[in-house]
């Protein structure tokens, strides 16, 4: 079983800040480091560290070699990445004293995707083997119908959510992983518990994980439920926490490891990320997530 990852690569532009910049402000950052991220790079990234092998396709631009470097240094295939004239995908991303951020995101080469690329990417996969998604790059709907007629397993993190993400024919997702914020974009609903019973009675095939914020994650399958608590730590930049849970997860699917054993790493694994800065940069390897999970 193949793991593909068809997804975003962004130079993140983070800027420290006393605050977050309110309408008509202009303020003074406090420092400014650019590190690659972008959802999908990220989460292609965690599944590596995390023992999985796994494909990466996207575009970038004529600034994106970095990520062919990166994919290189972390073990993610990169043959399916394309780069294409212009600019590769860049966020504008301001982290608070509570380590709170908020991110602007430019779709750049991201949003450059086009048939013909999909299809050929799609053409060296087969049935049974997983495609990730996330929505910062064009063409969800197309892609979720392609792999689908393959018999490939669709595995969705519908982040950001906007209304590109209603033409998707969720019924076709075989794995939600979201946060309740999605869920309640998905769902019409709001509160977290209520979210996570409608997703599991609307898609009863489905695999569910809600993350939660502070209050951990929920998963559910077939009248099946675990829940998993948080590591507490001190956060200094919550970039990519997400991302790392999204990549630990699934690592721990495709190995065949018990659902609670794949909840609690994924969560130790995010629990560590918060604790260091940049995206990719912070999502910690295996080792170093079995070593804390002794401790
Ligand atoms: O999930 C974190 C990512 O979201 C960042 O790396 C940024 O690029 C945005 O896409």
């Amino acid at each position: 079983m193949k793991v593909l990852n068809i997804g975003s690569m962004n130079l993140d532009y983070v800027y420290r800040v006393d605050h977050i910049v309110q309408p008509g402000e202009t303020i003074s950052s406090q420092g400014m480091n650019i590190f690659l991220g972008g959802k999908g790079i990220n989460q292609s990234i965690a599944l590596a560290k995390a023992g999985a092998e796994v494909y990466h396709g996207g575009m970038i631009g004529e600034d994106g070699e970095a990520f062919l470097d990166a994919c290189k240094e972390y073990g993610v295939h990169s043959r399916y990445i394309c780069r294409i004239e212009g600019k590769t995908g860049h966020t504008i991303i301001q982290i608070d004293k509570e380590a709170q951020n908020c991110i602007l995101l430019y779709g750049g080469a991201n949003q450059k995707l086009t048939h013909e690329y999909v299809d050929g990417v799609l053409s060296h996969f087969q049935d049974g083997d997983i495609l990730l998604l996330q929505n910062e790059v064009n063409d969800i709907a197309y892609m979720v119908d392609q792999a689908y007629e393959k018999g490939m397993q669709i595995a969705l993190n519908p982040s950001p959510f906007d209304d590109r993400l209603r033409e998707v024919n969720m019924d076709k997702i075989s794995i939600f992983l979201l946060n309740e914020i999605e869920g309640g974009q998905i769902t019409g609903l709001t509160d977290p518990e209520e979210i996570f019973e409608e997703m599991c009675h609307r898609f009863p095939k489905a695999k569910i994980v809600l993350t939660l914020g502070k209050d951990g994650a929920v998963y559910g399958e077939q009248g099946k439920r675990y829940e998993q608590p948080i590591f507490p730590v001190q956060a200094v930049d919550t970039t990519a926490a997400g991302d790392t849970f999204t990549g630990y997860f699934l690592a721990g699917l495709v190995e065949g490891m018990p659902i609670e054993k794949i909840l609690e790493m994924s969560a130790k694994a995010s629990s560590i990320a918060v604790t260091r800065e940049g995206a990719v940069p912070s999502i910690p390897y295996r080792s170093e997530v079995q070593e804390a999970l002794q401790q």
